[in-house]
Formats: structure tokens, sequence, C-alpha cells
């Protein structure tokens, strides 16, 4: 599977880039990069960064460096002054290429007609940007798999948005009715549940990067749930592209609230269950095609694929 990876980087989004480049058969071709977590300059030298120490020779191209619509906002109280928990550590040595992440995903959708796969792990501004330069984006692309959402549970920035659909929400309404025919929505309602306990992280080899950034990481969902551990958003997206089998979905037409004054940015479903003949229409997106929304996941599994993936040697 050839994946190309939209991120903003992001504790979450690192320990995704861990997972991906820990599967057999499985390819990151370029990373694009988005404001989100942190501004989009300090989200490029991460992703830099990361793929410097895990070996992965691929090109970062720096995105958006704001939304569409609305002022920049970022949560370095959840990642950190420098996104990956105060352990970002010296300059990288490489740089990115100059393209923009839009221009760089059109090039590469044209380059593998059907044979990319998109994970969207941050706010959806340059997916959005890409179909506005390339509308036939939806037919170029293999899979879609975008981490944001909060259906049936809390939203983590308001009673209502989640983080990467908040950051961006009408760049997030956009992507979900473009019409990519193979789109799965990775939303809080699994990745809440997909908790990752203290004992997991406590069981970590000492020495290894990511027990330094996730402890960080860790501190502040201790304080924001109350209980030891983290939530694993990202790599858990990353895990579903890779293994759709993973999780089991609710398919629906999706759209994002723009203007509510208190649900600004929430995800929603056309719920109603109307029976066969009914006077009552679709009242959610009618036009817009199905896509699918995890409910459930294997988290035991997944939690063993990370801790694997996060304890191999670099290259
Ligand atoms: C999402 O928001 C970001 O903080 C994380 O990296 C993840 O992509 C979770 O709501
Ligand atoms: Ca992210």
């Amino acid at each position: 599977m050839r994946i190309i990876v939209d991120a903003d980087p992001g504790i979450d989004d690192a320990l995704a880039l861990y997972y991906l480049r820990a599967q057999a058969d499985t390819e990151i071709v370029a990373i694009g990069t988005v404001h989100g977590n942190v501004p989009v300059e300090q989200a490029t030298a991460n992703a830099l960064r990361l793929t410097e120490r895990l070996g992965i020779k691929v090109p970062v191209a720096m995105g958006a460096g704001k939304p569409l619509a609305q002022d920049l906002m970022t949560a370095e109280e959840v990642h950190g002054h420098d996104g990956l928990g105060g352990f970002a550590g010296d300059e990288p040595t490489t740089a990115c290429t100059g393209e923009s992440a839009a221009e760089q995903l059109k090039r590469l959708a044209h380059k593998y007609p059907k044979q990319l796969s998109l994970l969207a792990i941050g706010p959806l501004t340059n997916v959005a940007l890409a179909l506005q330069i390339e509308p036939r984006l939806p037919e170029l692309l293999d899979k879609v798999v975008v981490m944001g959402g909060a259906l049936n549970v809390p939203g983590n920035v308001t009673s209502y948005a989640e983080a990467n659909f908040w950051h961006d929400p009408e760049a997030a309404d956009l992507v979900l009715g473009a019409g990519f025919e193979d789109l799965t929505i990775v939303g809080l309602d699994v990745t809440m549940a997909g908790h990752a306990p203290g004992e997991w992280l406590e069981a970590l080899p000492q020495d290894i990067y990511p027990r330094k950034f996730l402890r960080f990481y860790a501190d502040f969902y201790e304080s924001f749930l109350g209980k030891s551990g983290f939530v694993p958003h990202d790599p858990l997206a990353a895990a579903i592209l890779v293994d759709p089998a993973l999780a089991t979905y609710q398919e629906d037409r999706f759209a994002i609230e723009l203007t509510g004054r208190y649900t600004r940015g929430k995800l929603v479903a056309d719920q109603r269950f109307l029976a066969p003949g009914s006077p009552f229409g679709r009242d959610i997106a009618p036009e817009r095609i199905k896509a699918k929304y995890a409910v459930t996941t294997k988290n035991d599994a997944f939690l063993e694929q990370l801790r694997h993936a996060v304890t191999l040697p670099y290259d």
C-alpha cells in the first residue's frame, strides 16, 4: 500500500509515523504538513526530524499555515511548546521540498492513479486546497482515512467539536462532501475508547525516544481524563487504513456544522432510521455519497502493534 500522510506533528502524529514505518508492504510516499497542533513551520520541522530519526526517506512538503476561514489555533498544551513534548531536539538537517502540500498531493495522485491512499491526521486544509486545484482528486486517490470528529461522544476542544475538524471546519466539510468513494472517518468515538493505559507506557523500554515525548502527552491526558495513560488518536487511524478489519463501521452521509453557536465544527450524520416509504426525507447532506465512521476497534490488538512499532530499532 502506498500512503501519503498529511499531518500536524504533534505527538500522536509522530506515533502514526512510527506505526506506518513498522508495517510490511506499506510505503510512505510523501508527507505534507499543516497547521494544527503547532504552527506549520514547527510541524514541518518535526516531520523532518521524525523522518530523519526513523530513516523514512521521503519528500516533506510544507502545507497551509492557517485555516480556510478562521484564525489559526494551536494546541501546545497537549503537544508541548515544540509539538513533541519538549523533546523535538536539534534542528533538522534535511529541508522541505518547496512544493506546497496541496500541490504534492495533486502531483502524486496523478503519478499513482488509484494506487495512492491518503492518511489525513491533521486539519483538512491541505486536502481542501488540493481539491480546489484538482477537482478529480476523489477519482485519483484509492482510500482516504481521516482522523477527526466526535459523533456520539463529547468533543475534545468544545463539547461538540474534535480538534482536527475544529481547527478548520470549512475544509473538513469540503472534504467530506467531495465524493471520495472509499472514505473512512476515525473519530473520538473509537480513539477515546482506545485509551492506552499508564501500564502500557510504563512497560516501554526506558531509553526509547517515544517514551520521552509520550510522558508530556500522558500528563495532559491524565489531567484531562483523571486516569493514567494517553489517547493514541492518529496511530489508530493509521492502523485502520492499513487493516480496515481492525474496526467496525457505521455507513452514513456526513457533514460539518459550520454555523452553530455552540456546535461549530461538529461532525454530523443523518442518524434517523426512516421506515421504507417514509414521507420524511433525509435532512443531513442527502446529496453526498456515504462514508464510513469507525464505531468499534480491536484495541488490544492495536496497542500490541503500536508497542511493537515504537520499540523496533531505527534503520
Ligand atoms: C487530533 O487532534 C490533534 O491534537 C491530534 O494530533 C489528533 O490528530 C485528535 O483530536
Ligand atoms: Ca494530528
